[in-house]
């Protein structure tokens, strides 16, 4: 299976770094192309940019969040089919800074999630649980609340990917350690696997979380570990890239 490494470009970027980062983004990813998969995640403005840019190439776009409705009056606003117009392949929905800049609840990631998939998107649906619920002991109860809320039943028989993202790793520098994440990861695929009944093998289940050029090879390698997520680092051409190297 092909590794995928995800960036999140999150609000940053602008059309010289788009431009730049893209072409260098092509031309590793063409060195390792048999091992990973690579999708980028810019935000709505330089979609058109990057999509002229990577175009002909193995690598692919994806957005960062998508509406619940096929269209309407949404102010700031982006649909699914929007995105897709522009070339996207992915949309990332749920991620942690959506849950809570914008209190998305699972529900309407659910409903993101369903819009994505009938659209012909393939959702990458964000789960991970706050610092405060994992000092308590509670990371297994929210992520199986947060699988079984977020997940919508389109999803069994579509393609789609799920990123492990504790909320205390995102841009903090701090990860878990590499069994923490063999255990959560295996615990997510099984958990999945039973709610949904889809077989093991169809869960692709993505590390996301303070993901950088130093630590990617030994997360990557991890068992359950389909892939990563990466905000910060990817933002970094070099950096970047020598996280594409390690996944191939
Ligand atoms: P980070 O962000 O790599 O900067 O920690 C990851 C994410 O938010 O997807």
């Amino acid at each position: 299976m092909k590794k995928i490494v995800i960036a999140n470009w999150k609000m940053y970027g602008d059309l010289a770094m788009a431009a730049s980062l893209s072409q260098a983004v092509v031309r590793e990813e063409k060195l390792h192309t048999a091992k990973v998969s690579v999708v980028l995640c810019p935000p709505a403005s330089l979609l058109f940019s990057v999509a002229s840019h990577i175009g002909g190439s193995g690598v692919k776009m994806g957005g960062q969040d998508c509406h619940i409705q096929p269209e309407g009056a949404y102010t700031g606003d982006i649909s699914a089919n929007m995105l897709k117009q522009a070339g996207c392949q992915y949309v990332i929905v749920g991620h942690s800074e959506r849950r809570k800049f914008h209190n998305e609840s699972s529900r309407q990631v659910c409903q993101k999630a369903t819009r994505a998939i009938k659209t012909g998107l393939i959702p990458v649906i964000c789960i991970g649980e706050t610092e405060e619920e994992r000092t308590e002991g509670k990371t297994k109860d929210i992520l199986a609340e947060q699988i079984r809320e977020s997940i919508p039943e389109e999803a069994f028989s579509n393609d789609f990917i799920l990123a492990y993202e504790p909320v205390w790793a995102i841009g903090s520098g701090k990860t878990p350690t590499v069994d923490d994440i063999r255990e959560i990861h295996t615990y997510i695929e099984s958990f999945t696997a039973k709610r949904t009944g889809i077989d093991k093998s169809r869960i692709s289940v993505l590390y996301g979380g303070s993901v950088k050029a130093s630590n990617a090879r030994e997360i990557m390698a991890t068992d359950g570990v389909a892939g990563v997520l990466v905000g910060g680092a990817s933002l970094k051409e070099d950096e970047f890239c020598r996280i594409i190297a390690a996944a191939g």
